[in-house]
C-alpha cells in the first residue's frame, strides 16, 4: 500500500537558560495555535509569521512534579511538555511502526535550542526516543500472540565530519563504518551494530553506552558532538510465522548537529576551504530540502544533490522517499538568537513542501534472502569477469569483495534465528548490567568527579572515584592507584587528589594546569562539594563530595557555559550584572564558547611543534566610532609565531574553520601516520599581512569655528591599551594652505555655509610604539578617513623606530559648507588608525584614483553623508552620568552662542549708531579707515574686539574639550586587570583618580568658557553705556 504525504513540521520553543536569564534576554516568540510570530529584537512591530502542522510552546507555564518531569503549572498553561510531543509525534511513528511503513523524524535546530532535549530527554524528562520504546515494549507486551513474533532492533550512529561511528559496536574504542550502496536497499552502513532487545531498561542502558562512547571521541575535542548528527534507528519487524511474512518499519529518529550559519559560511574568504566539511552534510541536507521543495511545487529539478554528503545518503528514504517523515524544529525565545530563529523556521517552512511515499514493508520472510543470493551472484560473476580481462583494477574488486563479503554477514543474520540472537544480546547485556550495578554502589560509598561536557546531553556518563589514599590524575594509567583523563594538555601525572580521614585534598603536579573554580591552581587545597575543575585544556569536571555531604541539590546548573563563565568572570568578562544589549551578550557568549577552543589550539599547535600562540580578544571592545557610539563587537584570534614575532588576526569564523581542519590533522599525527603539509594546505600557516595595532580620535568640532588644533593623542589598541602617542595638527588654512589667522576664528559657524572650507592634516610624528619596542624590524603607517570621504588616506611606511618622525601634510577642500558639514564636525571626530607592518608584507597604499584635486592641488571632500545611528550602548552609570554633564555642557554652548546672538544684534545697532554719529561730525577718514580696519577680519565681515575675545575664549574651550572627550573615551575603554584584591584596589584608585581629573578638566573647560564669557558681557556693557553717554 502507498501512503503520500508531505513532511510535516513541528517547531518548539525552549524556557530561557540560566545565561540568559542573567542577562535579562526578552522573548521574541509568540505563538497562536500553529502560528508562530517572531518580532525583531529592536522592533517590536517588525514581524515574521509562519504556519507550520504543529507546534509547542515549552517557554513558560511549568513546575516540576514530585518525580522531577515538568508539567504544565495549571489548566490555563500553554506549556507542551515531553508527553504531549510525544503523544502527537512518537504515538504517530508507533502507530506507523505497527502498521509496517518506515518512518523518519528529524531534530533541527541551533546549538542549545532543544533538539537533544525533545528526542533524547533528560534524566526524568524522558523524550521521544525513550518515550516511543517504552511505548513499543507495552504494545508489544499486550498483544502476544502465538503466530506472531515481534522482533526489536537499536542501533546508534554518529556521523562527525563525514565519516559513521558505530556508537554500539563491541569493540570498547569506537570504529568508523563504511557507507554502501546496494540496488535493493539502496545507501545503507555496512556491519551496522543492531542489537536485539527485549526491554525497555536494555534499550536505556543502550542509551547511555552510545552516549558514553560519544564523550571517549570528543575528550580531547569539545565540540564534535554540537557538529555531529546521531542516528538512533528502531527496527520493529513483526514476523508472521504461519505465513512466513514479515512486515518490517526502521524509525529513524535523527538529531541533527546544531545548524547555526558560521558567519560567511565558515570558510569563506579564507584561503583554506575544506573546513566547509564542518557544515557539509548540513548544508548538503539544506540543498536536497530545497530541491525536493521545488519538485513538490512542479518546478524541473535535473538532480538531488543526495549523494553529496554522508548524511544526505542514509537519509535518501527518509526525504522524498519510503518514509513517513516529520521533523521537529526547536528555537531558543531570546532576543540574541534572532538571526538563527528565523532561519531556522524558514529551513522548516521549506522542508513542509516535500512529498513522501511511504510503502508497508511486508515481504515474504525470504525474499530478502533470495535478493542476497541473486545479488551474489552477480557480484561474483563480475569478479571473474574482470579477473579473466587480466586488467589490474586493485580498488574495484576489493570493493566488490566487501559488498559480497556484507550480503554473506547479512544473510547469516537473517537466518540465525530470533532466539539465537537474543541469548547472544542476553548475555552481553548481563555482563554490562553488572558493571552498572558496580557503578551505582560505588556513588553511595566514594566521592567522585563526574565529566561536565560542553554538550549537557554528554554530561553526567563518566564517574571517577576518588577511593581512599592517594590517587594519580593523568593520562598514564601506569601508577599503583589512578584515575585515568584522557584530554588536551593533561600530563600522564598531573595532579594528585587524596582521600584520608573523610577528607579530600588535591595538588597540581609540577606545571600542571588545573583550574579550580575558575581560579590557577598553585598549591595544594581542601576540595569541596561541588567545585569546578578543569584540568589541562579543557578537561572539565564537578566534584561531588561524600555521600553525607550530598543533598539532593540541582547540579545541572554547572554546566558547560557555568565552569566558563567563571573563567571568564576572573579575566574580568562577566554578564551577571544588569540588562546587557543583546549584541554585548551575543560576544559573551561567543567569548565564552570559543575560548577553550583557543585553548585546545594552543595545545594542538605545541604537540605539532607549530610554534604559534593564539589568544582570543574582542575586537572593538575599546574602540568607538567616529561619533565616539561603541563599534560591533566580535571575537577575534590573535596568532603569533613565537619564534618571528610575526602576528595575524583571524575572525571567528577563519578561527573556526582551521581549528577543524588542525584537528583532523591532529586526529592522523595520534593516529601515528605521517602528517606531511605544504604551506598552501598548512591550516597554521598564513602570508604575512599588516596588523591593525590602534585607533586615535581629534574631534573635529574646532573646523567649525576655523580654530587650528594641536594634538598628542594616543592610539589605543581593541582592549583599550596605549599603543602610541601620536602628534598631530588639524589646521583651517586658505585655499593655497596658509594657515588662518586668529582673527578669523568664528563664532557662529552657519556664518560658513556655502562658503569654501579647506583644513590641512598634518600628521607630526609617532611616538613611544609598542609594536616597534616589541620587535623593531618592524614598522608602521597610519590610515585615516576623512568626512566618510570612501577612500581612506594613509602615510608612508616608516620602519625600525619606536619614534616614527612622518611630517607628512595632506589638504583637504569642501568647496561649499552645508548645514549637514556643520553638524557632522560638531559631532564627529577624524578617526586615525594604525597598522603595524611586518617583514614581508604588503605595506598600504592610498588611492590614487577616485580623488579629486582642486587647482591648488587640495583633494575635494565634499562627500558627507549622515551616519546610522549605532546599536550599542553604554550601560555604566557612571558613565551616562558623565555623558549627561557632557550634553549638558553642550546645551549651556548653546545658551552662550544665544548670548552672543544677542551681542551681535546689539553689535549692529551700536555700528549704525557709530555710522550716524560719523556721519554727523564727517571725521578725518584715514582715522576712520584704519579704526574700522581693526574690527574687520579678512573674510571682510566687521568684528568688535569683543568677538575678537570671544572667539580667542571659543579657542581655548574647544582645545579643551578636544581633550576632555579623548579622557571620556579613555574612562570607557578601562577595564579592571586581574582578580586579586591588591590589582582590584590599585585599579580602583586609579579609576577613581581619572573620573575625579575628568570632572575637573569639564569644570575647568566651562568657567574658564563662563568667565571669558561675562569678561566680554561686562566689556559689552561698559561700550553701551559708552554709546549712551556719547548719544
Ligand atoms: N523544552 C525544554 N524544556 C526545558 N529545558 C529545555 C527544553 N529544551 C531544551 N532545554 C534545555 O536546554 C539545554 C540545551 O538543550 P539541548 O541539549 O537539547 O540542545 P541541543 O539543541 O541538543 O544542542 P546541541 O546542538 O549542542 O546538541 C539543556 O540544558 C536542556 O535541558
Ligand atoms: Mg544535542
Amino acid at each position: 500500500m502507498l501512503s503520500a504525504d508531505s513532511v510535516q513540521v513541528a517547531v518548539r520553543v525552549r524556557p530561557f537558560n540560566q545565561m540568559e536569564k542573567d542577562a535579562g534576554s526578552c522573548c521574541i516568540i509568540s505563538m497562536v495555535l500553529n502560528s508562530i510570530t517572531v518580532c525583531h529584537p529592536r522592533n517590536r512591530n517588525n514581524t515574521k509569521t509562519f504556519l507550520f502542522d504543529l507546534s509547542y510552546w515549552s517557554h513558560n507555564g511549568f513546575i516540576k512534579n514530585k518525580e522531577g518531569i515538568l508539567i504544565p503549572d495549571g489548566p490555563a498553561s500553554k506549556y507542551a511538555d515531553q508527553k504531549r510531543v510525544f503523544d502527537d509525534l512518537g504515538q504517530e511513528m508507533l502507530n506507523n511502526a505497527w502498521k509496517g511503513y518506515n518512518a523518519t523524524l528529524l531534530a533541527y535546530g541551533q546549538t542549545g535550542s532543544g533538539k537533544s532535549y525533545s528526542m533524547i530527554g533528560y534524566g526524568p524528562d524522558r523524550g521521544i526516543i525513550p518515550l516511543t520504546c517504552d511505548g513499543m515494549f507495552k504494545i508489544i507486551h499486550q498483544n502476544q500472540e502465538p503466530d506472531k513474533q515481534y522482533q526489536i532492533y537499536f542501533s546508534m550512529l554518529e556521523i562527525y565530519n563525514e565519516k559513521v561511528v558505530d556508537l554500539l559496536a563491541e569493540s570498547k574504542q569506537p570504529r568508523d563504518l563504511k557507507v554502501r550502496e546496494s540496488p535493493q536497499r539502496g545507501f545503507y552502513v555496512e556491519n551496522q551494530t543492531l542489537v536485539p532487545c527485549e526491554s525497555y531498561e536494555q534499550i536505556q542502558q543502550l542509551l547511555k553506552e552510545g552516549n558514553t562512547k560519544r564523550i571517549t571521541r570528543s575528550t580531547s575535542i569539545n565540540a564534535v558532538s554540537s557538529r555531529s548528527h546521531l542516528i538512533t534507528t528502531i527496527r520493529f519487524k513483526q514476523v508472521f510465522l504461519k505465513d512466513h511474512l514479515t512486515k518490517q518499519s526502521d524509525i529513524n529518529l535523527v538529531d541533527l548537529a546544531g545548524s547555526e550559519r558560521q558567519k560567511s559560511s565558515g570558510s569563506e574568504g579564507d584561503r583554506l576551504r575544506e573546513g566547509t566539511a564542518i557544515n557539509l552534510s548540513l548544508t548538503t541536507l539544506g540543498n536536497v530540502i530545497s530541491a525536493l521543495a521545488e519538485i513538490a511545487m512542479g518546478k524541473r529539478v535535473l538532480h538531488v544533490p543526495y549523494r553529496n554528503s554522508t548524511l544526505t545518503k542514509l537519509l535518501q528514504s527518509a526525504l522524498g522517499g519510503n518514509s513517513k517523515t516529520r521533523m521537529i524544529a526547536t528555537v531558543s525565545p531570546a532576543d540574541i538568537c534572532y538571526e538563527e530563529t528565523l532561519s531556522t523556521l524558514r529551513y522548516a517552512e521549506r522542508t513542509k513542501n516535500i512529498r513522501n511515499k511511504a510503502v508497508i514493508n511486508e515481504n515474504p520472510t525470504e525474499r530478502l534472502i533470495l535478493e542476497l543470493r541473486a545479488e551474489n551472484a552477480k557480484l561474483r560473476s563480475t569478479i571473474t569477469k574482470i579477473r579473466n580481462t587480466g586488467l589490474r583494477v586493485e580498488e574495484e574488486m576489493k570493493e566488490l569483495r566487501q559488498s559480497l563479503a556484507e550480503n554473506e554477514r547479512q544473510m547469516a543474520e537473517i537466518q540465525t534465528s530470533w532466539e539465537e540472537q537474543l541469548e547472544k544480546a542476553q548475555q552481553e547485556w548481563e555482563q554490562k548490567y553488572k558493571t552498572l550495578t558496580q557503578e551505582r554502589r560505588m556513588i553511595q560509598m566514594f566521592p567522585y568527579l563526574v565529566n561536565v561536557n560542553v554538550d549537557p546531553q554528554l554530561s553526567g556518563f563518566v564517574h571517577l572515584f576518588v577511593q581512599d589514599g592517594e590517587t594519580v590524575i593523568g593520562q598514564s594509567a601506569g601508577f599503583p592507584q589512578a584515575i585515568v583523563i584522557k584530554g588536551f594538555g593533561v600530563a600522564d601525572k598531573h595532579a594528585i587528589i587524596t582521600n584520608l580521614d573523610n577528607k579530600v585534598t588535591l595538588e597540581p603536579c609540577g606545571q600542571a594546569k588545573v583550574i579550580l573554580n575558575g581560579a590557577l591552581l598553585l598549591t595544594k587545597v581542601p576540595l569541596k562539594h561541588l567545585d569546578r575543575l578543569i584540568l589541562g585544556s579543557n578537561s572539565t569536571y564537578l566534584y561531588v563530595g561524600f555521600p553525607c555531604e550530598r543533598n539532593g541539590e540541582d547540579m545541572s546548573k554547572y554546566d558547560y557555559d557555568f565552569f566558563q563563565s567563571e573563567l571568564a568572570a576572573v579575566e574580568g568578562l562577566s554578564n551577571r550584572n544588569k540588562k546587557v544589549d543583546p549584541s554585548v551578550l551575543a560576544v559573551f557568549l561567543d567569548y565564552i564558547r570559543v575560548k577553550p577552543l583557543v585553548a585546545e589550539a594552543n595545545q594542538i599547535s605545541e604537540e605539532l611543534s607549530k610554534d604559534l600562540r593564539f589568544e582570543l580578544e574582542v575586537k572593538n571592545l575599546a574602540l568607538t566610532d567616529s561619533r565616539g557610539h561603541d563599534l560591533v563587537k566580535e571575537v577575534i584570534v590573535k596568532v603569533t609565531n613565537k619564534t618571528t614575532h610575526q602576528v595575524w588576526v583571524w575572525s571567528k569564523a577563519k578561527f573556526v574553520n582551521r581549528k577543524f581542519i588542525m584537528e583532523d590533522i591532529y586526529q592522523h599525527f595520534i593516529d601515528g601516520k605521517t602528517i606531511s603539509l605544504d604551506r598552501e594546505s598548512d591550516p597554521f600557516w598564513d602570508p604575512i599581512d599588516v596588523v591593525h595595532l590602534g585607533t586615535a580620535y581629534v574631534w573635529l568640532q574646532s573646523l567649525n569655528y576655523c580654530i587650528p588644533l594641536e594634538e598628542h593623542v594616543e592610539f589605543h589598541n581593541s582592549q583599550g591599551e596605549e599603543e602610541a602617542v601620536l602628534q598631530m595638527n588639524l589646521v583651517p588654512c586658505t585655499p593655497t594652505g596658509q594657515p588662518l589667522s586668529e582673527d578669523e576664528i568664528l563664532i557662529d559657524p552657519t556664518e560658513m555655509v556655502g562658503q569654501r572650507l579647506d583644513f590641512q592634516v598634518q600628521i607630526k610624528q609617532c611616538l613611544g610604539i609598542r609594536w616597534l619596542k616589541q620587535n623593531s624590524m618592524r614598522g608602521i603607517q597610519i590610515q585615516y578617513h576623512v568626512l566618510n570621504h570612501p577612500c581612506p588616506f594613509c602615510t608612508k611606511p616608516i620602519w625600525n623606530t619606536v619614534n616614527a618622525r612622518i611630517d607628512q601634510v595632506m589638504q583637504f577642500t569642501v568647496k561649499s559648507v552645508s548645514e549637514e558639514l556643520l553638524n557632522y564636525l560638531q559631532n564627529h571626530a577624524l578617526v586615525l588608525d594604525l597598522w603595524g607592518l611586518q617583514e614581508d608584507c604588503t605595506e598600504i597604499s592610498s588611492p590614487s584614483d577616485d580623488i579629486e584635486l582642486t587647482d591648488e592641488g587640495s583633494i575635494i571632500i565634499d562627500c558627507v553623508r549622515p551616519q546610522l545611528p549605532s546599536s550599542v550602548e553604554i550601560d555604566d552609570d557612571q558613565l551616562s552620568e558623565l555623558y549627561i554633564k557632557l550634553s549638558k555642557l553642550e546645551q549651556e554652548i548653546e545658551l552662550l552662542r544665544d548670548v552672543n546672538r544677542t551681542l551681535r544684534k546689539d553689535n549692529v545697532s551700536i555700528k549704525s549708531t557709530l555710522r550716524k554719529m560719523s556721519d554727523a561730525s564727517r571725521p578725518d577718514e584715514k582715522s576712520f579707515h584704519r579704526k574700522n580696519a581693526e574690527a574687520f577680519g579678512s573674510k571682510g565681515t566687521p568684528k568688535a574686539s569683543y568677538e575678537v575675545d570671544f572667539a580667542k575664549a571659543l579657542k581655548t574651550f574647544y582645545q579643551s574639550m578636544n581633550r576632555v572627550r579623548n579622557q571620556l573615551l579613555g574612562l570607557r575603554r578601562h577595564r579592571p586587570p586581574g582578580d586579586d584584591v591588591e590589582t582590584l584596589r590599585l585599579y580602583l584608585d586609579n579609576q577613581t583618580r581619572i573620573i575625579r581629573d575628568f570632572g575637573d578638566s569639564l569644570e575647568l573647560c566651562m568657567n574658564t568658557l563662563k568667565n571669558d564669557v561675562s569678561l566680554i558681557v561686562k566689556k559689552k556693557k561698559g561700550h553701551n553705556l559708552w554709546g549712551t553717554v556719547a548719544k
